[in-house]
């Protein structure tokens, strides 16, 4: 690796998404993961595979399918979540990398784990050798190192790289460092590790005090050559380094940093939006590289200075992010071809009766709405591609609301070939055909999150709604777009309540399956 290269490891479908109400399904991790390989990130953390089934699946089916980037999963330093990891990541062959941890600090060492400095050591160095039996490429982090004492994270360090680490990540988990500090540490770090050069050390800083791009810039400036970052800073709590800011940092200060990446900025943007998309998690208007008004001009003396030349209040180009506009699809006659094709170049890869009921609704919308985007499509193609299968289905609704009404909904839904009808008021259109919906499935939600976007430019724009709602202990996230946004919320609501019950009949099969073998 050439010294002044900064890996660039995202870690949106791991970390990214323990972020609360950030959940999101196989197919769209597969969406993210494409996209993050068109961004030619150096590695795509994929996922924690011992979490859960999903889990697994998804970061096998990653390691098997996405090509440029290496494979990361996480396990923590036990032998039956480096198995399971190392089965997961196994498809991407030479990329494959497992990633263990394990807490150094003090209060970590006392209160999570009550183990003391020599077990930890051992149990670090005996996880890493035995990862190294499955592959070649093995991360080892010392959870909460930032808090660690110097000389034990500096034997701990040392110790996993002579056990066959090939990166050493030094993760501020709590986002408790400041950029001076944890400069100096990865500075001490490289003169107190005397093997330090046999491995690549990376950064994971988290982002509590608003610091966690500054404190990965101290790091990269003393020695640090891979920083671990999610696209819109997604993650635990107030979340990670976010990889478009710390990319724009060192491609724009490339004077300050002597440094670069190898990603392709242009697809930033993209990027950024299908995150927020996916995970329902929106970007203020004002965050720095992707946010709405990152390179909008208010001020009077502003616009006539970009008028007259633009890097007077333009430090980045708007195009340098891949903000040139959304596309524009072909346009209400086009044909079922050309919109097929548009899907997949745009990376879809869909079932012909998803591509049909695709192409229907295109139709559908093309007629409402004047131009229809890009996203408008991406919109509807994700919408087909839901991964269960749904028990209702919105079958016709009418809201009656104004300042002088009570606002009342009346709803129809199927379910298989049944049709059931009910009506009911609430406190605005959206309330009342929520509860419509209630009274209809005999499920009671509460609505936890409400959350409303428009999925591109104009007043006729569609309006994508992401919903999280909980149904007992269960918390589910639904969404859907429509330029009707009560219809799409009613519709992101039905997406909850059928998510919900799939989730309700995969529990049931498992306890009865647990019963017969109990009884056998
Ligand atoms: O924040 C953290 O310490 C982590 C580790 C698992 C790398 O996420
Ligand atoms: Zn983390």
């Amino acid at each position: 690796m050439k010294k002044d290269r900064v890996l660039i490891f995202d870690t949106t479908l791991r970390d990214g998404e323990q972020c609360p109400g950030a959940s999101l399904n196989h197919r769209e991790k597969m969406e993210i993961a494409r996209q993050l390989a068109r961004l030619k990130v150096d590695i795509i953390e994929a996922g924690f595979p011992i979490a859960s089934p999903g889990d697994f699946r998804s970061v096998r089916q990653i390691a098997k399918t996405i090509k440029g980037p290496r494979i990361a999963g996480l396990a923590r330093c036990l032998n039956k979540d480096i198995e399971r990891c190392a089965e997961a990541v196994e498809p991407a062959g030479k990329k494959a990398r497992i990633h263990v941890f394990l807490a150094t600090s003090k209060i970590h060492r006392q209160f999570k784990l009550k183990k003391d400095k020599a077990q930890i050591l051992k149990q670090a160095v005996a996880s890493v050798s035995y990862a190294r039996k499955f592959c070649d490429d093995v991360e080892f982090s010392p959870e909460d190192a930032s808090r660690t004492e110097l000389n034990f994270l500096a034997e701990v360090t040392r110790a996993v790289i002579d056990a066959g680490a090939v990166t050493v990540n030094i993760p501020d988990t709590v986002g408790y460092a400041v950029p001076s500090q944890f400069g100096t540490l990865i500075a001490d770090l490289f003169e107190n590790v005397p093997n330090i050069d046999h491995a690549v050390i990376n950064v994971h800083c988290h982002n509590d005090l608003g610091l966690a791009v500054a404190n990965s810039l101290a790091a990269i400036q003393n020695g640090a050559r891979g920083v671990e970052c999610t696209i819109n800073g997604l993650g635990e709590r107030a979340g990670n380094c976010a990889l478009e800011e710390i990319v724009m940092a060192i491609r724009t200060r490339e004077d300050m940093f002597h440094l670069s990446t190898g990603i392709r900025t242009r697809e930033l943007h993209k990027a950024s939006r299908l995150v927020s998309r996916l995970t329902g998690m929106t970007v203020q208007r004002n965050k720095a590289i992707v946010g709405a008004n990152a390179f909008a001009h208010e001020a009077g003396i502003h616009q006539d200075g970009i008028l007259k030349k633009r890097s007077t209040y333009e430090i980045m180009r708007p195009e340098d992010i891949g903000i040139d506009g959304s596309q524009l699809v072909l346009g209400k006659h086009s044909g079922r071809h050309a919109i097929m094709d548009r899907l997949s170049k745009m990376g879809f890869k869909m079932k012909p009766h998803e591509l049909e009921c695709a192409y229907k609704r295109f139709v559908e919308l093309a007629d409402k709405k004047k131009n229809v985007y890009d996203d408008d499509l991406a919109t509807i193609a994700r919408d087909e591609m839901e991964e269960v299968d749904a028990v209702y289905v919105l079958d016709y609704l009418h809201v009656s609301t104004g300042t002088k009404t009570v606002p009342t909904a009346t709803v129809r839904l199927k379910k298989g070939n049944e049709v059931i009808q009910d009506a009911a008021c609430g406190d605005g259109p959206v309330d009342a055909a929520l509860k419509t919906i209630d009274r209809i499935t005999g499920i009671q939600g509460k609505l936890l999150e409400y959350n409303i976007q428009a999925v591109t430019i104009g007043k006729d724009a569609q309006g994508e709604v992401s919903i999280r709602a909980a149904f007992g202990t269960e918390e589910i996230n639904g969404k859907a777009a429509s330029t009707d946004v009560v219809q799409a919320s009613a519709i992101a609501y039905l997406s909850c309540v059928n998510r919900f019950l799939a989730l309700h009949s995969v529990k049931r099969d498992m306890k009865r399956s647990k019963k017969k073998t109990s009884k056998k």
